[in-house]
């Protein structure tokens, strides 16, 4: 019997429905869907650690059996690798996203020839959900609790009331 154990990557800086919403996808056609955070992103001052993330994602993939989450470092195709993963899962919102993900899957695709790249939509709902417009909206003020689990959106309002 085959175990298919697939990494879903990302910053997750907020975990989103967006993001939650495939990773119940995900959850549903492989064994293992493990969620990875980069630990040294490039995007500048994240508004969480990689700590308190971890916390946040842990909570809100809790009715997801097969679903674990971990932190990784250097090349996605070497932490994939010593997981014994199969693929890669990422979300495809729109083209925009497709120009972005497509030289990474190909990258990948060279320095791992063996490990694949899924893409998955999600619910037409969160199409144009992501976190840096979570981010930039909720700290202008807008309402963003329909887009985030309750708890990200706790430990947001939290972080703002902190910095007030
Ligand atoms: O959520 P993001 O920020 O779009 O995720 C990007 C991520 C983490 C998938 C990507 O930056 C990545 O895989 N980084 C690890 C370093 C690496 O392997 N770089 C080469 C990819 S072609």
């Amino acid at each position: 019997m085959k175990n298919i154990k697939v990494i879903y990557p990302g910053t997750f800086d907020p975990l989103t429905n967006g993001h939650l919403d495939l990773i119940e996808r995900g959850s549903k056609i492989v064994d293992e869907l493990v969620v990875a955070i980069l630990l040294n992103s490039d995007k500048g001052t994240p508004l969480f650690t990689v700590a308190e993330r971890f916390e946040m994602i842990s909570q809100s993939v809790k009715p997801f059996d097969n679903v674990s989450v971990m932190t990784f470092d250097g090349l996605l195709v070497d932490f994939a690798r010593a997981q014994g993963a199969k693929a890669v899962l990422r979300g495809i919102r729109a083209i925009t996203d497709y120009e972005y993900e497509f030289p990474m899957a190909m990258m990948n695709r060279k320095l791992a020839p063996d490990l694949e790249t899924i893409f998955m939509m999600p619910t037409e709902q969160y199409t144009y959900v992501s976190s840096r417009l979570i981010k930039n909206v909720f700290e202008l003020g807008g309402n963003v609790s329909e887009l985030v689990p309750p708890l990200v959106m706790q430990r947001m309002r939290a972080r703002l009331s902190q910095k007030s």
